[in-house]
């Protein structure tokens, strides 16, 4: 019977997640990007949406966007990171917003750690330099600056923070951190970013993205890290002023970074890709087949877990449900 089902719609295409929801017997899937009048869609059905899978599609979701669904129970977010959702403004209309938490950990720490040795080593400038044929003809690639004289400074201790220092440790390089409180773990904390910097020889950032990290790492973090220092990004493009590190790479204020993440993706900087001393990834921390699988039926499985009356089953913190 009509209107037995609860409403949930979808802004893009995600197979894995729309392929869940579509069987999920109490549910009936929205999909807007498949109707040919995508706002006039969105307007007939919002009266009666429940449920938003937000993986895409959709911008921005904050007050004004979710204040269109009137009877919204729930967003299921795709991806750790929701700085793209107001869940404080979720939370105090009694919307609970999901994310997908852990099921990422190691992948992106994996990333991360792949991104500090190319940085560091040259690794894609030396592949390049072997691809010209410049092996041969101008012989071995330079020496490179190494991890093995550095102490690493982990901005973030979150879930993925410890994952990317437990790979440090069996690499024998030591780890510092820095948080806004201290947190359980053995290392080093740093109340001031900026004592840190001055400390390491790499920042790894890994710390949410949002209005409170926004521009964390300034121009005063990287005059302190220094003129051996490398910067390595695989959290949100925001926690970087990218302005003052495009400026601290040209005047070799730092030597390197390496960047997963910019502030206006899919755009970078021209400056940045003008150089050689960076190295550049297009946001893949999670992005492997198993591992955005994982995140997919995250989505998915709040959703039903939810209108099943199971309550949601990875809440964010802001959320007004608890687990
Ligand atoms: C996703 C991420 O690529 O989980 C996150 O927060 O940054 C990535 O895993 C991103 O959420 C896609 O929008």
């Amino acid at each position: 019977m009509p209107g037995d089902k609860a409403d949930v719609v979808m802004f893009g295409p995600k197979p894995i997640i729309e392929d869940v929801l579509s069987k999920a017997p109490g549910l009936q899937l929205h999909k807007t990007w498949a109707a040919p009048d995508h706002d006039a869609y969105v307007a007939r059905i919002a009266p009666t949406v429940r449920g938003i899978a937000a993986a895409g599609g959709h911008g921005r979701i904050d007050g004004a966007f979710m204040s269109r669904f009137p009877k919204l129970e729930i967003v299921s977010s795709f991806g750790v990171g929701y700085d793209h959702i107001d869940a404080k403004w979720a939370g105090e209309h009694g919307i609970v917003v999901t994310n997908t938490p852990d099921v990422l950990n190691e992948e992106v720490a994996d990333t991360a750690l792949g991104l500090l040795l190319c940085t560091v080593r040259h690794l894609p400038q030396a592949e390049r330099y072997l691809r010209a044929g410049n092996w041969p003809k101008h012989g071995d690639y330079q020496l490179t600056p190494s991890l093995r004289d550095r102490t690493v400074g982990i901005v973030g201790m979150g879930r993925i923070g410890k994952a990317i220092a437990r790979r440090l440790d069996a690499m024998q390089v030591p780890v510092v951190y820095h948080a806004r409180r201290p947190t359980d773990v053995a290392y080093r904390h740093y109340p001031n970013l900026v004592d840190m910097a001055r400390d390491a020889g790499v920042l790894i950032v890994i710390t949410p993205g949002g209005a409170a990290t926004k521009n964390l790492v300034n121009a005063e973090v990287l005059e302190a890290l220094g003129p051996d220092g490398i910067l390595i990004n695989v959290a949100r493009g925001s926690v970087v002023d990218e302005a003052a590190l495009v400026k601290a790479l040209q005047d070799k204020t730092i030597l390197s970074a390496g960047l997963d993440v910019f502030v206006d993706e899919p755009n970078v900087p021209a400056e940045l890709m003008a150089m050689e001393n960076v190295v550049l990834l297009p946001h893949v921390g999670s992005a492997s087949e198993p591992t955005r699988r994982a995140m997919d039926t995250l989505v998915a499985d709040n959703i039903i877990a939810w209108f099943a009356g199971k309550g949601p089953l990875t809440p964010v913190p802001e959320t007004p449900v608890r687990k």
